[in-house]
């Protein structure tokens, strides 16, 4: 079975949607003119079906990403919610307008209608940057079962995300890096497996993702640093 094929677990109305973006058809934006798209700006279906399937598994309810684009994880995450017979998700992205033609806004806004058990307000854009956005989010109480990085891809910005949203992650839930392909993400990695025993790392067949359980919360001491090597190999072996 290819990837497409696997595809088909999501059903209508994400599939179809999908199968357009995955096949570069033009979108539709925010103004209703027709934009054709940029095929680098994705994950790929194993990444979103990795997603999706966490997603499904655990039953989850409420997941967060940073970075929206064109949406594709977005389709994947609520695909997932839906079929868990309801959730809501948020997505970060400052840009969505100026970079992306309102293109994932309108996708949701066509999508939403015509899902089994999601309504408008279960899914929220949130036009700001990642840290403004986190630190908003955690004062007002807000928490995930699923939290997805893909936004800024420098070191920096990835190493913020992650230690901002991750006092956003619900006991035993999941944060999950995309874009392990750079040095920068490769280096966050390393940071967290080394330095921080309240992030369990979690194998993955897909090597573009780097995943990571909440398994504590963060109880180092004030002066605690691990130093790290650039990257760091997870061994395959499954979950205990
Ligand atoms: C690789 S794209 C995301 C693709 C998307 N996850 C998907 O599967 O279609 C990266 C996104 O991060 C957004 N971004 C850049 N800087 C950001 C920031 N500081 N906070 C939140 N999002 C940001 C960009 O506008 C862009 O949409």
């Amino acid at each position: 079975m290819t990837m497409m094929d696997a595809l088909t677990r999501l059903g209508e109305p994400f599939l179809g949607d999908l199968q357009s973006l995955y096949a570069n058809q033009p979108q539709t934006g925010l103004d209703g003119k027709s934009y054709a798209i940029d095929a680098s700006t994705r994950i790929s279906v194993e990444e979103g079906l990795f997603l999706h399937d966490s997603c499904r598994n655990a039953a989850m309810t409420a997941t967060l990403e940073v970075g929206m684009g064109y949406g594709f994880s977005t389709t994947f995450l609520l695909a997932a919610l839906d079929a868990n017979g309801g959730g809501r998700h948020i997505a970060i992205d400052p840009y969505q307008h100026s970079d992306w033609d309102g293109i994932g806004e309108s996708r949701m806004a066509s999508l939403l209608p015509r899902t089994q058990n999601l309504k408008h307000h279960d899914f929220t854009l949130i036009h700001d940057r990642s840290d403004h956005a986190a630190i908003d989010l955690e004062r007002s109480g807000a928490s995930f079962d699923l939290l997805f990085i893909d936004g800024y891809h420098r070191f920096d910005d990835v190493l913020i995300d992650v230690y901002l949203l991750t006092r956003l992650c619900r006991p035993d839930g999941l944060i999950v890096l995309h874009d392990l392909w750079l040095p920068s993400v490769q280096a966050v990695q390393s940071f967290l497996c080394h330095n921080r025993p309240d992030l369990q790392p979690i194998p993955t067949s897909c090597t573009n993702l780097a995943v990571f359980r909440r398994r504590d919360t963060d109880q180092r001491n004030w002066d605690h640093f691990v130093p790290f090597p650039m990257a760091f190999e997870i061994e395959m072996a499954s979950e205990s």
